[in-house]
């Protein structure tokens, strides 16, 4: 088989991109498998005609490797590869659109609401936060609609903070998401597909040294520590499984995809987002949930690239 890893990209999640990729690829030529390492640049199509790998593994974060636009690309291409189609990656990027589906079956999710940058520079402005810190209470949290890896996401606990929330979030999109920030337990769920339908791993709980999981939490060794299984109840931890394959087939994913969720102090398990190209680096869960699952994350990778050929 030859399988081409797809990593980097064009999006601020670039760098996260290119260390997961290297942990996929070195992953794969482990079990044999020829391997190319590449960007999803200007030489992805002239690459695909010329030397045309087998199946393709985006490894590739945010936009264009996760709304879908590089899939599509292969779509045309007619080349298989590994992870939900277009039309699903469109819904599960989209935040706000992800979570409306995922509440209609019955998740929690946080209350909250989307507010265009237009909206934000308009003069009537802070009647309009000053509402919505009213209706949704503090603390908020502020994120870009669409994104990941913490860019443009931060708490509010006043209306000055969520003005400069917004200025940030403002960065990375012209949409943000504000909503109560549910207190909890950050825990993260992957799902895989090897051939038998979704099934969860073990979830991995986030305790972030300074409290928030920003960008140097995640990918700076040591400055998070992660238990896996995370330390819940094992009824919490089948609720937090159940959420998670849910959203998987709510959204129509397909092979993998990890769902970031909170869990309160009563136990209740709420829908933050769903990711369609989670991170695999040495710092991100997915792979760790893998291993505290006994599988080989280098067997997995061959299976998911094996099943897209199918
Ligand atoms: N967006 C990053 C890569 C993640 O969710 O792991
Ligand atoms: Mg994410």
């Amino acid at each position: 088989e030859r399988v081409l890893v797809l990593a980097g990209g064009i999006s601020p999640e670039h760098e996260v991109s290119v260390r997961s990729g290297r942990r996929v690829a070195e992953a794969l030529r482990r079990t044999g498998v020829e391997v190319q390492l590449a960007d999803a640049d200007a030489e992805l199509l002239p690459l695909l005609s010329t030397d045309p790998p087998q199946v393709v593994f985006p490894v590739l974060h945010g936009a264009s490797g996760e709304d879908g636009a590089i899939r599509e690309v292969l779509d045309v291409a007619g080349m298989p590869y590994v992870g939900a189609p277009p039309h699903a990656c469109r819904v599960a990027y989209a935040k706000p659109v992800a979570k409306a589906l995922v509440a209609e079956k019955g998740v929690a999710v946080p209350r909250g609401v989307t507010l265009p940058k237009s909206a934000f520079h308009d003069l009537g402005a802070p009647a309009v936060l000053q509402r919505i810190v009213d209706r949704i209470g503090v603390p908020l949290f502020v994120k870009p609609d669409q994104g990941g890896s913490a860019f443009g996401a931060s708490s509010a606990d006043s209306l000055e903070a969520l003005s400069a929330a917004l200025v940030s979030c403002f960065a990375y999109s012209d949409v943000a998401v504000i909503e109560e920030r549910i207190e909890g337990t950050e825990i993260a769920v992957g799902v895989l597909d090897l051939g038998e339908g979704p099934f969860a791993l073990p979830a991995v709980e986030i305790v972030p040294d300074g409290g928030i999981y920003d960008y140097a939490a995640r990918y700076t060794p040591g400055r998070t520590e992660f238990f896996c299984p995370a330390r819940l109840e094992g009824e919490v931890a089948r609720a937090a499984a159940e959420v998670a394959i849910t959203a998987h087939r709510a959204l129509g994913l397909r092979d993998l995809s990890r769902t970031d969720l909170i869990v309160d102090a009563r136990g209740r398990v709420h829908f933050l987002e769903v990711n369609v190209a989670p991170g695999m680096t040495e710092t991100s869960t997915l792979p760790l949930a893998v291993e505290a699952a006994e599988l080989d994350f280098a067997v997995v990778c061959r299976e998911l690239a094996h099943r897209a050929l199918l």
